[in-house]
C-alpha cells in the first residue's frame, strides 16, 4: 500500500493532508524520516510510527477504547454547551469515525466505550440484548429501605407503560447507592430515583455488563485490552 494511503487509514486526514506531512519530511517508520509518498508499505512491518513529533500506535484493525467522561461534557459530535467527549480523543480517532456507545447525559461521568464497529454498539445498546450497566449515585436524600424496596419492585415512569425495576441495588452510604439497569430508556436513573421519591446529585458510570471502569483519571481514555474485548463477546 502506497505510504500516504497508509496514513490516511490510520486517521490522519485526507490524502492532501497525508501526502503534505511526508513531503515535510514529519514522518518517521521505524526511526528513520520517510518523504517518498508513494513508498510502498506493508503495516505489519511498521513498527513504531511517529508523526509530528507525536509517536502513533499502529491500528490493525477497529478502534475499542474507554474514556472516564468528565463532567460537564456533552456524548455528541456537534456538542451545545459543554466541550464534546471526542475533544478528548486525538483527532485520528474522530477522522476514523470513533462512535460512544450510547450517551451519557452531560453531567454524569464514568465509563464510556468508543470504537469505530457498528456491530459492537449495536450489540452493547440494542434493547433486546439488555447489557446492565451499573451506576454509582449520589442521592440528594439518604437512601431509604422504602426507596430501594421501591427500585427494586419497579417504578413507573411518564410515557412507559410498564414499570421498571433495577436488575440490583445496594447502599454503599447514607446517601450514595449501586444501581444496574439493563433497559437504557432516557435519563433513566434519574427519572427512576425521582419517580421513587428521591433526587439525583451525582452520577457515575462504573461498569457496563462484566467491564468495569478502569483506573483513569477523569477525561483519560485507555484502549480495551483482548481480554476486556473477550468479555464482551468480542475479539479485536
Ligand atoms: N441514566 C441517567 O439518568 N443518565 C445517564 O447519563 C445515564 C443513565
Amino acid at each position: 500500500m502506497e505510504l500516504y494511503r497508509f496514513l490516511q487509514q490510520q486517521g490522519f486526514g485526507s490524502r492532501k493532508e497525508c501526502r503534505k506531512l511526508l513531503e515535510y519530511g514529519l514522518v518517521e517508520i521505524n526511526g528513520e524520516i520517510n518523504d517518498n509518498w508513494r513508498a510502498d508499505v506493508s503495516a505489519a512491518d511498521i513498527r513504531t510510527l511517529v508523526v509530528d513529533d507525536e509517536p502513533w500506535q499502529v491500528l490493525h484493525g477497529p478502534v475499542y477504547m474507554m474514556l472516564n467522561k468528565q463532567a460537564d461534557t456533552e456524548t455528541s459530535h456537534k456538542p451545545l454547551h459543554h466541550p464534546s467527549v471526542y475533544s478528548r480523543l486525538p483527532p485520528q480517532f474522530t477522522n476514523l469515525g470513533v462512535s460512544a456507545v450510547g450517551r451519557l447525559d452531560a453531567d454524569t461521568t464514568g465509563l464510556l466505550l468508543l470504537t469505530t464497529d457498528g456491530q459492537f454498539i449495536h450489540a452493547l445498546t440494542s434493547p433486546k440484548k439488555q447489557v446492565p450497566k451499573c451506576y454509582r449515585v449520589t442521592l440528594k436524600h439518604p437512601a431509604s429501605d422504602a426507596l430501594l424496596q421501591q427500585l427494586s419492585s419497579g417504578v413507573l415512569l411518564r410515557d412507559e407503560d410498564e414499570a421498571l425495576a433495577v436488575d440490583a441495588v445496594e447502599r454503599i452510604e447514607t446517601h450514595t447507592i449501586d444501581m444496574t439497569i439493563s433497559q437504557g430508556r432516557y435519563h433513566q436513573v434519574k427519572r427512576m430515583v425521582a419517580a421513587a421519591g428521591n433526587r439525583v446529585n451525582a452520577l457515575h458510570r462504573i461498569a457496563i455488563g462484566p467491564l468495569p471502569l478502569a483506573d483513569l483519571a477523569p477525561g483519560q481514555w485507555r484502549f480495551l485490552t483482548p481480554t476486556e474485548l473477550a468479555s464482551l463477546g468480542f475479539s479485536g
